[in-house]
């Protein structure tokens, strides 16, 4: 897959198990099951990873891809639904290729795709996308019709849960990002008309959005992102949000709806690109996008565990937080400061597992405060993190820790 599908993919494939393998990325429970049981092997990639792994052979032959489309004409051209993902890649790679014609979707969804391809390294032109909005490809990817084996058609729409409602927690973390942006606008750091934001995905991150956007000092913003969710869509009804980059729109149905409907207004503001542009580092670097990611952890240097419980048992995955969070002009990572009602702390000595280092982190953010760590060496952040991040009830040990840790060295 491109990243995480729906329910009726994902848990009904492995309610059937019929998975072994999977890569790059899964968000549904029975699946997750699976892969902590060692039942089902997963590849955890970064995600812009994924056409270029699939091109290049490292993961052998694809025999048949399933692609959702709009449309399809004789000489190949397919309109993609509300995804575009890697689905360019499997039409182009795969042996065989079935095609599901959702009539559910509106046949203009294409109108915001842009699709490019890049050709294989060592020689590649520059990508030239100078803003969230430019387009550079084509409406339609490219399959070569006599490998289509069949086409199914269906009229079920996506299955997209909404996200929880906001809680204190998140609406305090929201307020301590949104304090910290106002204050680099002020200190002249984010310019007038500020930056492109990306924000991951879960409730955290759909939280600090809308605060974003309620906020009357929050100027109107752009976003180049990954995935494109509902607290967006409100977003760019309001104003606030421009315009927005993404790989796919993972928004509840009725948004969906609403998209296709009035598709002569978002048509201008929202562009579907592949994942291998949408979460591009040199994109993300020359555009000084501001990354708001999540995490599950942090330790009190700033490494970050974004997917791994106990360092074991895997959540979701790293998804796109690492080509955001390396490559941003401003790398922020948000969490509550518990878990479990209190009887864990999400900041810790050291993580068991790290998607994000120290090196791709600037600042840790959560319901007690906002860590900036710019600039500052590890006995600093150590002692910034714990006494602004982490629960008043964890921070006599993370303290403890730190004075019989470190009698010496770096
Ligand atoms: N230890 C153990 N469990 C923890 C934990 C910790 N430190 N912190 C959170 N959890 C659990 C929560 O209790 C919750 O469990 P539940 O599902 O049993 O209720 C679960 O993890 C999710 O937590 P929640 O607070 O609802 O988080 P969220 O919806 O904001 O999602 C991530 C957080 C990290 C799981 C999610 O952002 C993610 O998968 N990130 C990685 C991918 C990514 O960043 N993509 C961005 C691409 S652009």
């Amino acid at each position: 897959t491109g990243a995480s599908s729906g329910d009726y993919i994902d848990n009904d494939l492995a309610q059937a198990n019929a998975i072994s393998w999977r890569a790059p990325y899964q968000g549904g429970k029975i699946l997750r099951d699976q892969i902590n049981r060692q039942e089902v092997e997963y590849v955890d990639m970064h995600l812009s990873h994924v056409a270029q792994t699939v091109e290049a052979g490292f993961f052998g032959k694809v025999d048949v891809a399933v692609v959702e489309a709009t449309h399809i004409t004789s000489d190949g051209r397919v309109y993609l639904s509300a995804s575009i993902g890697a689905s360019p890649t499997w039409l182009a790679c795969a042996d065989k290729v079935i095609i599901e014609l959702n009539h559910c979707h509106s046949p203009r969804l294409s109108e915001m795709a842009d699709i490019f391809i890049m050709p294989p390294p060592p020689i590649r032109s520059p990508i030239n996308v100078h803003n969230p909005l430019t387009k550079i490809g084509f409406p339609y990817a490219h399959v070569d019709p006599k490998k289509v084996v069949g086409i199914v058609e269906n009229d079920e729409p996506d299955q997209v849960v909404a996200f929880s409602q906001e809680d204190e927690t998140s609406r305090k973390i929201a307020d301590n990002v949104i304090e910290f942006l106002l204050n680099e606008k002020l200190a002249g750091r984010i310019p007038s008309e500020f930056f492109p934001l990306q924000a991951g995905v879960g409730n955290t991150a759909n939280a600090v959005l809308a605060g974003l956007g309620r906020h009357p000092d929050i100027p109107p913003f752009y976003m180049y992102s990954e995935v494109f969710q509902d607290s967006m869509m409100d977003l760019i009804d309001t104003g606030k949000l421009l315009g927005a980059s993404a790989t796919s729109l993972t928004i509840v149905p009725e948004k969906l709806k609403q998209i296709g409907e009035n598709m002569d207004f978002y048509n201008r503001k929202i562009v579907l690109r592949p994942q291998e542009i949408s979460n591009h580092p040199g994109i993300i670097r020359r555009l000084g996008v501001v990354a708001m990611n999540t995490a599950l952890e942090i330790d009190i240097y700033g490494n970050v565990n974004s997917s791994h419980v106990m360092g074991t048992h895997v959540m979701n995955g790293v998804g796109g937080s690492g080509e955001f969070a390396r490559n941003s002009h401003l790398s922020i990572f948000m969490t509550p400061s518990i878990a479990k009602g209190g009887k864990i702390s999400s900041v810790v000595p050291m993580v068991p597992h790290v998607d994000n280092n120290e090196h791709s982190v600037q600042v840790v953010v959560t319901e007690q405060g906002l860590a900036d760590l710019r600039g500052l060496g590890p006995l600093e952040r150590a002692e910034k993190i714990i006494n602004t991040c982490a629960h008043p009830a964890y921070r006599p040990y993370l303290k403890d820790y730190v004075a019989q840790g470190h009698k010496n060295g770096h």
